[in-house]
Parts: structure tokens; sequence; C-alpha cells
């Protein structure tokens, strides 16, 4: 066996511990399953094994799921549809179900020693198993995460845990998709024992030699679902209740999590064999829905193709950052350096006087305090993170860093002087980067000594919560810095996304016409409380006019009437456009200011309610929606930004439509059910794409009119992926 290694003891205990070679971490392969057949047959049968123990001989986990690219053949993608291609993924996908269960009934007392993660396929494997052990470690954490990348548990997880925990704790946990500590496991009742880190195999041993029961619960007679099941009073409430909440956080976006309640409702109403055939069916078919493809192919493939570095240049041997300057210590400044140091890096923050400086490090200061607080981090290392800190007004202080990040305010004089002033104390080598978010990367350029060295890196607020970054290659912009500029982001656990200049780079050029569509339809006299439910529908995080509120609508009137500058005579003003700024001067600025579309109550648990005067600008006409128009709403709302980014491909901004998926979500929560903005293209269908906005260009107006590019895409049948796809996935691989 290459995946398990197996000791059989004095006792008759089969110790097998799971470690793939050649990986830090395992995970379920072909290979790995039909190992753990061959244990599970030796088990049932060898006389002399009287128990077998499941470990792992990894130091940092237990398992972290299936591996589907290797389970579906190394191509992950299920080809086909109708019944056949449904029975081709049945039983590739049943495999799991068959072997995990071939070890359940084996005859002989197992038990499981998590000793570390253990998510997905690897908490599946230990509900199979009879007892479940789990170790103290800090980083041990147990969860059925699959919901997260548009499918379900599928290794019987939608089975087994029902009937451990009961159907409401267990729906919740699958549906959210959580990861739950060794203490709150325990608590829960997901595992039998906790005991101190590295204790896990000897107590496994114990039970066998004490209880050990080679039966699960559900295959003896007098089993019961905990809470009861379907047909219980109590149970059937629970299915009637979380229908109806699940409707209401995903709006039926996602057929993962509408396929996962089928497999709950009616796995539970038969024989546990017969409901591991009903869990492989529904996730079968949920395999193969656009959406699952899409979203697998996005939050597990391309995540960690990026987070690899796919987009870094060959060549150039790693960065180490041993010290990084950033010069503005407002918002997005101290953002930045509380990352920085949570990283371990060396930070100078540095103000235009010691106070405002000051007031930057106070705010990492309360940030790392909720860490703290959270248990994440120990009160010494907290203040070790903070002492990385260094707040001050001394530019002679940027002596020795890596690299520079400029965050001060958004003005392109006070910009080129603080590079001026920075690159005075720096090395040759060192990258200057700004993270602007406006101003293209080439003009601020000109400033610098060292235009090669200059580059874009534009967070996203609040710096400590938005994953991504975008990088902005100015005309100049060396290979060399690029790779450093990426090294710089992944070493502070970000996502990077590599972006040509261009007004509003890629991230906000496709995210301002969804707000500007919201505008469009108040103007038109929808309600806005439609406007907002259909925006939420789409599966955005949140309508357009909320959306504005939280973006703050100061920041908006200052954007449009930069675009109407640059643009000139072929600005297209917005309607709407004029209203907002009416309410910005009457101290309407969002939710900053507690009042814009909506009022903010003081108490933060309140609900916000529509602000009543939007109807004396607008008289909303349009107070009711049938299925049909909120469709089309949803439609305008998504199609605008999706038309953006399409023509970002075509203006060369964007050029991976990993890059362009990922960014989407990351950047600005672009319906994640669709897998990103390109994705979504690629399901329609670009021909298909391209029929409906000539329908909504003529409808509603030119923003919706598609590039030349989707025109030539179309009439050659092409997809993104099979386009742009092929220019870096090699690399990745
Ligand atoms: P802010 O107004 O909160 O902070 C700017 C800081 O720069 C202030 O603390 C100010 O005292 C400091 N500063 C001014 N002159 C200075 C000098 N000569 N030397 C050192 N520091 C000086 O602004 P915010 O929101 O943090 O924005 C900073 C930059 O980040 C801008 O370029 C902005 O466009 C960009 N950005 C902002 C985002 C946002 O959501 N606020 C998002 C992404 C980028």
């Amino acid at each position: 066996m290459d995946n398990f290694k197996t000791d059989l003891d004095a006792d008759g205990i089969l110790l097998c511990s799971f470690d793939v070679p050649g990986k830090t971490m395992n995970t379920f392969t072909k290979g790995a399953l039909a190992d753990l057949e061959a244990i599970a047959n030796r088990a049932k049968n060898e006389a002399e094994i009287k128990g077998v123990v499941i470990t792992s001989g990894k130091s940092n986990g237990f398992c972290a799921g299936a591996d589907l690219d290797d389970l579906f053949g190394g191509g992950w993608e299920v080809e086909g549809e109708g019944e056949a291609a449904l029975k081709a993924t049945f039983d590739v996908a049943f495999e799991m179900n068959r072997i995990y269960r071939l070890l359940e009934t084996c005859g002989k007392p197992v038990a499981v020693a998590i000793n570390g993660l253990a998510l997905g396929g690897g908490l599946e494997l230990s509900l199979a198993c009879h007892y479940r052990v789990i170790g103290n470690g800090p980083k041990t954490q147990v969860g059925l995460p699959e919901i997260k990348i548009g499918i379900f548990p599928g290794g019987g997880g939608s089975q087994r845990l029902p009937r451990v925990i009961g159907v409401q704790a267990a729906l919740l946990a699958m549906s959210e998709g959580k990861s739950f500590k060794p203490q709150e496991a325990l608590g829960m009742g997901i595992v039998h024992e906790l005991v101190e880190a590295g204790k896990e195999v000897e107590a496994a041993k114990t039970w066998i030699k004490t209880k050990g029961d080679p039966v699960a619960p559900w295959d003896k007679k007098d089993f019961k679902i905990p809470g009861g099941g379907p047909y219980h009073p109590a149970g059937s409430q629970v299915f009637i209740m979380g229908n109806a909440l699940l409707r209401k956080q995903s709006y039926g976006n996602y057929p993962a999590v509408i396929n996962l309640m089928h497999a709950v409702y009616e796995g539970l109403q038969v024989p546990f064999d017969t409901a591991l055939k009903i869990e492989t069916r529904y996730f079968s078919k949920t395999l193969m829905t656009p959406q699952a493809k899409a979203m697998m192919r996005t939050f597990f493939f391309s995540m960690q193709a990026i987070g690899k570095g796919s987009g870094r240049p060959d060549g150039y041997a790693k960065t180490e950052f041993k010290q990084v300057a950033v010069l503005g210590a407002g918002m997005m400044g101290a953002g930045i350096a509380y990352v920085q140091a949570m990283a371990g890096i060396k930070t100078v923050l540095i103000d235009r006087d010691q106070e405002s400086a000051d007031k930057g490090k106070t705010h990492c200061a309360d940030l790392i305090k909720k860490q703290v607080s959270r248990g994440k981090l120990t009160p010494e290392a907290g203040q070790a993170t903070l002492d990385l800190i260094t707040a001050t007004p001394d530019y002679s202080l940027i002596a020795g860093s890596d690299l520079v990040v400029e965050a001060v305010f958004e003005n392109s004089e006070l910009k080129a002087t603080v590079t001026k002033a920075a690159e005075a104390h720096l090395a040759d080598t060192a990258v200057f980067g700004s993270n602007t978010s406006t101003i293209p990367i080439s003009d601020l350029a000109k400033a610098s000594a060292r235009p090669k060295n200059y580059i874009g890196i534009h967070f996203f607020s609040p710096v400590d919560k938005m994953m991504l970054v975008e990088i902005i290659m100015g005309k100049e912009t060396s290979d060399e810095t690029l790779a450093k500029a990426i090294d710089y982001v992944l070493k502070i656990k970000k996502t990077p996304i590599v972006v040509n200049d261009s007004r509003y780079f890629f991230a906000n050029r496709c995210f301002i016409p969804f707000t500007a569509e919201g505008l469009h339809l108040w103007a038109e006299g929808y309600s806005p409380a439609i406007i907002d439910n259909a925006g939420r529908m789409t599966g955005m995080p949140r309508g357009p006019l909320e959306m504005m509120d939280d973006v703050a609508l100061d920041l908006l009137v200052k954007i449009t009437s930069e675009t109407a500058k640059a643009e000139g005579d072929a600005y297209v003003p917005i309607p709407g456009e004029k209203e907002v700024a009416a309410m910005v001067a009457d101290g309407r600025l969002g939710r900053k200011s507690n009042k814009g579309f909506y009022d903010y109550p003081a108490e933060k648990t309140a609900t916000k309610t529509l602000w009543p005067g939007l109807s004396e600008k607008f008289q909303p006409t349009i107070l009711e929606a049938d299925p049909a128009l909120v469709e089309e709403l949803k439609k305008r709302m998504l199609y605008v930004q999706a038309v953006t980014a399409a023509r970002c491909f075509e203006d060369g901004v964007i050029t991976d439509p990993r890059e362009a998926d990922v960014g989407s979500i990351l950047g600005w929560g672009f319906a994640p059910w669709s897998g990103g903005i390109v994705s979504l293209i690629d399901a329609i269908g670009v021909a298909k794409f391209v029929a409906e906005l000539d329908r909504m260009t003529a409808a509603y107006g030119d923003r919706f009119a598609p590039p030349q590019l989707l025109r030539d895409m179309a009439a050659k049948g092409e997809t993104f992926y099979g386009r742009f796809g092929k220019v870096k996935t090699d690399k990745a691989a």
C-alpha cells in the first residue's frame, strides 16, 4: 500500500496511518481509496485482526477531503448530459460510499484518531468509523465545507451526520460549510472523545480493547434519528423551516443546497444502504450542473493556482520581505500595516506627523486586540505583532525597505512628492507600489526615478477582511517588479490578480455599472425595494442602492464627476446622479453618516429602512414585479457587469479568465453561484449572451452593447476559458 502504513500490534489492533507520499496533506485519491478497501478486506478476513485504528501520519493534518481532480480521472469536469452521463458520474462518485461502507461493515470495531484537520472526505471517513477520538491540537478542525465549492458532502456525510447529531444541526453545518474546533465537535456530538494532542491513537486503542462495538448505530434495530426524522413532528418542522430559511439565504441560486435538502430528506426515510445511493444520485446530479462546475473551477482549482502564483513571471527568485514601509496611516494604510505585521513583516508606518502615524498604529492595535480576544493570538504574540510596526513621520526610516506601499490622499501631486521623498532612501532594487484606486499607474510612475520598479498594488476596504489585491502594471513596470509584488501579496495571505493600466482598473470598472444600473432603475420609476430585492436575488451580497450606501455616496459622486471630466463630450450622464449629488449636499453620505438611500438606526441590531424622501426625487410608478420582470431586472444588473468584463478582455486590462472570476467574487462579491463574471458568460453561451445584449442595447441603451470581441467569439463558438484559458493554465497545473 502506498498511502497507508499499517502496523498490527500484539493486541491484534491494526494501526493504519494515512500518509500520501510526496504530499504535505492527505487527500483521497483513487489510490488512497483502493488502499482503504484493502484495509477493510484485511479487517474482515484476517482473524488475528481484532480492530482497526485509522489515523494520519502527517504532522499537519488528518485529511483535507477528496481529490476531485484525481477521482474523476484527471478531468474533474463531468462531460455530457442526460441519464448516461449521470450513470457514469454515479459510478465514479459511489466508489467512496462503497468503500467507506465496506470499512463500516467489516465486522471489526474501527476507531478513528483524528490528529489534525479533518475536512470533507476526511470527516466523512471519520463518521464511517464506529468511534471517533479527536486530539486537542491548535490547528485541528472538523467540518464538511463542500457547499462552498458548489457541491455537498457525497462520501456519506449527508446521511451519517444527521444520524449522528440530528437533522437541524447537521443541515446547518452542511449548508454553511462551517468547521468546528475539537471542543465544539465534542459538544455537538460529532466525536465521542476529546484527548490531549498526541494521545489520540492510545485512546482509540483503549476503546477497541474495552468496548469495541463493530456495528454502526444506524445498523442496529432500535436506531432512532436524534431529534426525529422527517415523519417525526419535530423532525418535519426542521424541514419546513429549513427549506424556507435556505431559500431566503440563497434565493434558489445554488443547486447544491437544494439537492442537499433532497438527499437528507429522502435518505433519512430509507435503510442506510439505499440512503447512500440516494446521496450519490443527488451528488452526481449536482456535479453536472453548470453552477457546480464553475464554482469548483473557481473556488478550488483557480484559487489554488493563483495561490501558487499563477500570474508570476518565471525566472525570478522568491523575494523575502525584511521590511516594508507604508506611506499614509489612514484607513487603508493602517489596514495594510496590520496585515503586514500579521504576516510577520517589519513595518514602517509613515504619516505627515507623529499624531497621524500613531492614529494608524492604534487602529492596528485595535484589530490585534480583537484577534487576541477571539483566541486567535496569544497576548504575547499580539504584542510581538504590534511591536513590528514603527509609526513615524520620519521618511529616513524607510531605508532598508524592500518595498514601499503608498496610501496617501488620492492626489497626483501629493503622490508625486511622497514618491520622490521615499525613493531618496530606497535601494535601487526596492519596489514602489501605489494603492491608488483611480489614477493611472503609468501617470503616477512619471514621478519615479525608476518607473520599472513602480507598480499598482490596489487593496480593497476593509483591508483586513477583503482577500483580493489588484496588481496593476504600468507601461514601464518590469516583470521582476511584478514577481516581487506577487510575492508580497501572497506573503500577506491575499489573492493577487494582475491587470493592465486603465481607468478604475478591473474590479471597480466592472462593479460601478452594477450601482449605476440601480440608479437607472430608480430613475425609471422602480420602487427602491424592488431594485434592492432583485439585486439580492441575483446573488450579489446586497442590492445596488444599499451597496452604494456602504461604499459612501460622496465617493460615488466624486467618481462620476471625475469620469465626466476625463471623458469630456463623450460622457453619458447617469440618470439619478444629480439626485445623489443633492443627497450628498444634504449630508446623506450613506452608511457612514447613518443616512443615505436608507436611514440607519442608532442601535446596530435594528434594521435599516428606506428613506421616505427618495420618492420625492423619483416618484415610484412600478411597485410590483412578477417573476418575469424580476428575471429581467436581475439580468440587467448582472449582464451590465459581465459585458464590462468582456470589454476589459478586449482592452487587455485582464487576460486570465481565472483571475477575472476569482477577482469578481473576492473583490466585489459577484454572484458566487455563477463561479464568477466570466463563468457566467461561458455558462450562458457567448452567442446567446450577445443576442441578449443586442436586445438589451435596443431597450436600455449602449451600456449593454457587446464589444467586437464577443461577436468574434460568438461567430467561432468560443468560450472565455477556451480562448483565454490556455495561456496560463499549464504553468499552474
Ligand atoms: P485616508 O484619508 O484615510 O488616509 C490618507 C492618509 O495619508 C492620511 O492619514 C493622511 O494624513 C496621509 N498623508 C497625507 N499626506 C501625507 C504625506 N505627505 N506623507 C505621509 N502621509 C500623508 O485615505 P484612504 O481611504 O486610506 O485612501 C488612501 C489611498 O488608498 C488613496 O489613494 C485611495 O484612493 C486609495 N484607496 C482607497 C480605498 C477606500 O475604500 N478608501 C480603496 C482602495 C484604495
